[in-house]
């Protein structure tokens, strides 16, 4: 990222990150780093991707570190595989309460664990915050067990596989 590109992320993000909320993500394990992060070098990608494009890349930053705005205790004790598509909801209802989200950023949050869920990206931000987002998991899960990524594997090609009917 240039200078005036980190100026700029940094100005789109700085009520976010200065959130007590979101704050409280960095205590929050994630992929084996802390969930702010991760949310963080989410919205780094997102934002380097979307501005190249001429896309919305205003909105798409900061949705992109809203995407896990959650908390380990909102979501079922024990439920691994369930949570990974059910957490989106929970991020997009945290977000909610402090921020007017647009359409597409909401549709950003809800839809960011396609095609794990089944919640449709629906806008071009969307599928760029999707594929940031499985490319840096995958970058930060290197020490994650084999059977819990075989796992995530399996429900993806489930997805793709029922999706097609
Ligand atoms: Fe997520
Ligand atoms: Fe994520």
């Amino acid at each position: 990222m240039t200078k005036s590109q980190r100026n700029e992320f940094d100005l789109l993000v700085e009520d976010i990150i200065n959130n007590h909320n979101f704050k409280e993500l960095d205590n929050e394990t994630h992929h084996g780093i802390s969930r702010y992060g991760h949310s963080y070098r989410v919205a780094e990608g997102v934002y380097k991707i979307t501005k190249k494009l001429h896309f919305n890349y205003q909105e798409a930053t900061r949705a992109a570190l809203l995407h896990d705005f959650y908390f380990n205790y909102q979501l079922e004790e024990n439920g691994d595989v369930k949570n990974l598509v059910e957490h989106p909801k929970m991020a997009l209802l945290n977000a909610s309460k402090y921020y007017e989200l647009s359409d597409l950023q909401k549709n950003m949050i809800s839809s960011h664990m396609f095609p794990l869920s089944k919640e449709f990206p629906k806008y071009k931000e969307s599928i760029c915050m999707t594929i940031v987002d499985k490319v840096v998991a995958i970058y930060e899960q290197q020490r994650y067990k084999v059977g819990m990524k075989l796992g995530v594997y399996l429900l993806f090609l489930f997805n793709m596989i029922t999706l097609q009917k």
